[in-house]
């Protein structure tokens, strides 16, 4: 298993390309299944999630094929790829598969509107909390969809078509949110979703729908309005960028100091993580085409903080701010509202000499002037890359085990972090 070694104590300083945003990248691959014609994604990030899916995909009859990659650079970065499911050949999305990637579970949308059925296993993913099926399932029966659930796998039938309908969601939800777009583009008749979500990468996959046909209005607010029609096309679409990188390393310029520009994203993507950013004490200046971070010397300043759906501060940058608070000088809270496990990380910050007491949703972070290096767990996604983040800023040296929940949604991490004068080594077998 991989391991990544990191001698902290260096400033960052260069730039950093920004990938396409995985969180976006995989509804919009499922979105595939939704049409017989070819969907052309660009700047799709290279990362173990979206090999993952693609096998998923490929599993169903998607016919994938890799067409360019971005100039001077080699074929591990961004791509453009196309995805053509011409024919379905299995609506069952099996337990080994799915339960790699909680994600892969949408598939259960776009296979139930276009073929009238789908056998999909209970998902797996991150072990941030119990993550339940609850809402996907009462979203699409309000769609007319007749669904049982046994030996673990959720079978959902809509023999005649689903049938265009209202659902308030009882709590914010992107991937049902997702799942309820992509059903409902091929539904007949009006649907309508109350309390959805807003994220950017909502927008996104309603942007590329409504490119291959699809009459949606009012993604990016709560009510999203569905007019279905009776079939897709095909489509060219270029992923947005990754809000939660561009955070990431926005939080770990803060906390070594330097200077970073972080090329092709934008600071309308992040505006609440930007803004506790610049409360700690780093320059953020919106720059054509990308944003810059800034800190020289002077102390990082604690801010609380509460995770929210969109536009509230992402659970998926908790992590990585609580990272930059352990260093700070004072004491910070830090609530999390989305996921009921996502503390994970605290324990392993504690290795690196961090002080941080939980109670509840909350965690108390009382900043230290130094961290010492150690070797440390990653235990998920996000929490893995606020253990980097740490280790950017501690004494000595921090070897990060279990680096593969970083391959999962990090392009090119240790590359992106040496080229901006980091000590990072990826450290095989
Ligand atoms: C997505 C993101 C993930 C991010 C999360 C919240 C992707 C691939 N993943 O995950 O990185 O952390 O949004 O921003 O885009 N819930 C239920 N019942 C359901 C579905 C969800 O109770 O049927 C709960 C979850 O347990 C959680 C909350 O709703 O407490 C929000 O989860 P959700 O927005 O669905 O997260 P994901 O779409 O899985």
């Amino acid at each position: 298993m991989d391991r990544i070694r990191i001698v902290g104590g260096n400033p960052l300083n260069g730039v950093i390309p920004i990938s396409g945003a995985k969180n976006a990248a995989l509804p919009l691959m499922i979105a595939s299944l939704l049409t017989d014609d070819t969907l052309t994604l660009e700047n799709l990030p290279h990362l173990a999630d979206v090999e993952q899916l693609q096998r998923i995909l490929g599993n169903h009859g998607v016919d994938i094929a890799v067409v360019g990659r971005r100039e001077r650079q080699d074929s591990a970065y961004a791509r453009t790829v196309h995805f053509t499911a011409r024919t379905i050949v299995d609506t069952t999305a099996p337990y080994e598969l799915v339960s790699k990637m909680r994600a892969s579970f949408w598939v259960i949308g776009p296979l139930l509107a276009r073929m009238g059925e789908a056998k999909v296993s209970l998902p797996g993913g991150c072990a941030i909390g119990t993550r339940p099926v609850d809402l996907f399932i009462e979203g699409l029966q309000h769609l007319g969809a007749e669904i049982t659930i046994e030996n673990g796998y959720v079978d959902a039938r809509a023999p005649k078509g689903l049938i265009g309908g209202r659902y308030v969601f009882p709590k914010v939800s992107v991937g049902a949110t997702h799942v309820m777009l992509m059903a409902a583009t091929l539904a007949k008749g009006q649907t309508v979703i109350d309390n959805a979500a807003r994220e950017p990468e909502v927008v996104d996959l309603a942007n590329c729908l409504i490119a291959m046909g699809a009459k949606i209005s009012g993604a990016g607010t709560s009510t999203i309005t569905i007019d279905g029609v009776a079939s897709l096309s095909g489509a060219r679409h270029r992923v947005l960028p990754d809000r939660i990188e561009t955070g990431t390393y926005a939080m770990a310029v803060a906390m070594t100091g330097g200077d970073v520009l972080l090329e092709n994203t934008s600071d309308t993507l992040l505006e609440s993580a930007l803004l506790a950013l610049s409360r700690t004490g780093a320059e953020i200046i919106p720059e054509q085409g990308g944003i810059r971070v800034r800190r020289n010397g002077g102390d990082i300043l604690p801010v609380d903080i509460t995770t929210d759906p969109f536009p509230g501060f992402p659970t998926d940058l908790q992590a990585q701010f609580m990272g930059l608070m352990t260093r700070a000088n004072g004491i910070s809270h830090i609530t999390e509202t989305i996921f009921e496990n996502r503390f994970m990380h605290v324990q392993e910050l504690a290795r690196l000499g961090a002080k941080i007491s939980l109670s509840g949703q909350t965690a108390t972070v009382t900043g230290v002037p130094v961290l010492r290096g150690a070797p440390v767990m990653a235990t998920d996604l996000r929490a893995s890359v606020s253990l980097v983040i740490a280790g950017l800023a501690a004494e000595g040296e921090t070897v990060v085990n279990r680096v593969y929940h970083l391959d999962r949604g990090f392009e090119r991490l240790e590359e992106k972090l040496t080229n901006c004068g980091a000590v990072v080594e990826r450290i095989s077998g």
